[in-house]
């Protein structure tokens, strides 16, 4: 089963977030890269830590038409990024031309996930704000069983869900989980939370872990915390 800790690199430039790298040595963790790094550094910061030896999950939730999806993911697969993504309301379609975009010529392609529905909306919101009249749970799992229809390789999600999204899309297709703290660490603003090994037991393929790392006095020691106890 293919697993591993993703550490979310939420700084907001390039200087912090090499400098934050640098603190690992030769190690070489995979890290995941969001919007605002992203939109403050532009390409260039995916092509320096690439070179520098991660691997990079590319965190920029694509959503538009299948067409213009098609053709910026064929962008972040020159990118050579190993994962990316898009919401998986988008539709099917939408997912499939994704799919064909990334695909290299040789067949090879970046992990594609999607997201279902963002853990900031709730039932409520869903109903009032997006007219979608079902349960939270069911349309996650239905979005989720869309992604698998369309080709992806699997949904973020809470690793509080990862059995489920596993029973009905199949043990091999990912779960990649962020709300991930310490037993002994600080909460911040994520509601429902698990420890790493408490991921492994649920299932989850990958963790996003941000600040239980990135905000460690030894982000170092804090890693590696989180590799033995969720690969031990
Ligand atoms: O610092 P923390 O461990 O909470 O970081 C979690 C990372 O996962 C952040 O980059 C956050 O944006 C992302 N994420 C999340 N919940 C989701 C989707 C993404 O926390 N549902």
């Amino acid at each position: 089963m293919e697993r591993d800790v993703i550490i979310a690199c939420d700084f907001d430039s390039k200087q912090k977030t090499l400098e934050f790298l640098d603190l690992f040595k030769d190690k070489k963790p995979f890290v995941k890269i969001g919007m605002e790094l992203y939109y403050a550094e532009g390409p260039s910061i995916v092509k320096e830590i690439k070179e520098r030896g991660h691997k990079i999950f590319l965190d920029l939730k694509l959503h538009d038409i299948p067409n213009t999806v098609k053709k910026a993911m064929a962008v972040l697969s020159r990118l050579d990024v190993d994962m990316c993504n898009l919401h998986a309301g988008g539709t099917v379609p939408m997912m499939k031309a994704a799919i064909e975009g990334l695909t290299r010529e040789d067949g090879a392609r970046p992990i594609l996930i999607a997201v279902t529905q963002l853990t900031s909306t709730d039932e409520e919101t869903m109903k009032k704000d997006l007219l979608i009249d079902k349960p939270l749970d069911e349309v996650v799992m239905h979005y989720a069983k869309n992604a698998l229809d369309a080709g992806l390789d699997g949904v973020v999600c809470s690793p509080l869900e990862s059995g489920k999204v596993h029973g009905v899309c199949g043990e091999n297709f990912l779960t990649v989980t962020p709300g991930v703290r310490f037993a002994d660490g600080n909460v911040g603003d994520q509601k429902r939370v698990t420890t790493p090994k408490k991921a492994k037991e649920l299932g989850s393929n990958y963790i996003v872990v941000g600040r239980p790392i990135t905000a460690a006095s030894d982000p170092v020691e804090a890693y590696e915390r989180c590799l033995n106890e969720f690969l031990g």
